[in-house]
């Protein structure tokens, strides 16, 4: 058990969530996290850490720098690990100025209070010192079906403003290295899936629509591909990068799950089929509607300097993460059935109801 403290952003949302019963169950490190609980930040993930005198929740938000300041200076951590962001595509294209504001602005606050930190440590706590920037694949935009996968040298080319303003983020992490010898860490993963995502994402949209029998909302032909990795892999991998990453590095994070979107799909709908018998086979729900503007064909990511400098790679293969992600949403009815409020509705609204049916 670590008695080092880091600091999550974020940590109430999907993937931070994760990280934090992670970082607990395994010891990794005290943890406070900063939350400013936006609609996809959602307490209940972290309840079963209630009681847990190594965990401390903080709701505020990226974007105040004196409370930032404040929480460094009272907890002075060995690491800020950075999810807080606006993150769903669908959202920054009907409105990006959230995504700005957090992605970009929220990530320079934490960097100008990192390097304010980096000033009161010894040189024995500069040494430890650790900026993990959490960010995706998408900034580097989209492949063709032979293009090799992502590397880490591929030059960014953002195409929705949520991937420009995690690129715009990336940046700043970047030259706050170069410029001023911040120990920056980047991680670019691909598409995440499992417990406690919220159902505006496809893979538990699918999984709660598909449940209450209603229709499968499979954006233009459906053979967009994403290369999925369980969230559990991802916290594993940023674990590992915060104990041995390179300061300044960047490093590629994926699961070797390329998969078509209506792949994906058909995949959770025989699953449920075999979990809950249904009257009718639930492909039947599947309805193809207008596509995303500017909709990314292809992603995949190769993670050869993860798994040969860090000694990382993936343990959980797609089919049975799903499956168990699947067997996680049915058995949290009461988890789905609170985070779909009204304003969660009201997004089905903005999003769905001028999606025309569409031939594939
Ligand atoms: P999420 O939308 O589920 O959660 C985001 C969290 O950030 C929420 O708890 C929210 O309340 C919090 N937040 C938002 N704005 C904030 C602010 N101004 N101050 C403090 N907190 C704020 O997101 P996620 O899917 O868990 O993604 C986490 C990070 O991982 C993001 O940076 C995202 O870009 C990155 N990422 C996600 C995926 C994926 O597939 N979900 C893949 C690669 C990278
Ligand atoms: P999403 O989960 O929003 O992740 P991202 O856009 O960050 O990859 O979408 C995953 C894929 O699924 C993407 O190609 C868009 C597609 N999609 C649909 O076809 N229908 C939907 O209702 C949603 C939300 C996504």
């Amino acid at each position: 058990m670590s008695d080092a403290t880091w600091i999550v952003t974020g940590g109430s949302g999907f993937i931070g969530s994760a990280f934090v019963r992670l970082a607990r169950a395994r010891g990794w490190a005290r943890i406070v996290n900063l939350d400013a609980l936006t609609y996809a930040g959602n307490p209940e993930n972290l309840a079963g850490l209630a009681g847990d005198p190594g965990y401390e929740f903080v709701r505020g938000d990226i974007c105040d720098a004196p409370l930032v300041a404040r929480l460094f200076a009272a907890h002075r951590p060995e690491a800020l690990v950075n999810f807080a962001a606006e993150t769903h595509v669908d959202r920054s294209i009907h409105d990006a100025a959230p995504f700005l504001r957090t992605n970009i602005i929220g990530t320079q606050t934490l960097l100008d209070a990192a390097r304010e930190h980096m000033q009161s440590l010894d040189a024995a706590g500069r040494a430890a010192f650790r900026f993990l920037h959490v960010s995706t694949d998408e900034v580097y935009g989209t492949l063709g079906p032979d293009d090799p996968p992502f590397r880490e040298t591929t030059p960014y080319a953002p195409n929705s403003p949520y991937a420009a303003s995690k690129a715009a983020a990336d940046h700043l992490v970047r030259a706050a290295h170069h410029t001023h010898d911040l120990p920056t860490l980047v991680t670019n993963c691909s598409n995440n899936y499992g417990p406690c995502q919220f159902p505006e994402k496809l893979i538990p949209l699918v999984i709660c629509n598909a449940r209450e029998g209603k229709p499968l909302p499979v954006y233009g032909d459906g053979m967009q591909v994403r290369d999925w990795l369980h969230v559990e892999d991802h916290c594993e991998a940023l674990s590992r990068v915060i104990a041995a990453g390179r300061p300044g590095e960047t490093y590629n994070v994926g699961g070797g799950n390329e998969r078509a979107n209506i792949h994906v799909v058909r995949t959770i709908c025989r699953i449920l089929d075999e979990l809950e018998p249904a009257p009718a086979p639930r492909e039947r729900l599947i309805v193809f509607v207008t596509d995303r503007p500017g909709h990314d064909r292809r992603y995949a990511i190769d993670a050869a300097r993860i798994r040969n400098d860090l000694g990382w790679s993936p343990r959980i293969g797609f089919e049975a993460g799903i499956r168990d992600t699947v067997v996680w949403y049915l058995g949290n009815p009461g988890w789905v059935e609170r985070v779909r409020s009204g304003a969660y509705r009201e997004w089905l609204d903005a999003n769905y109801a001028n999606r025309k049916e569409v031939a594939p």
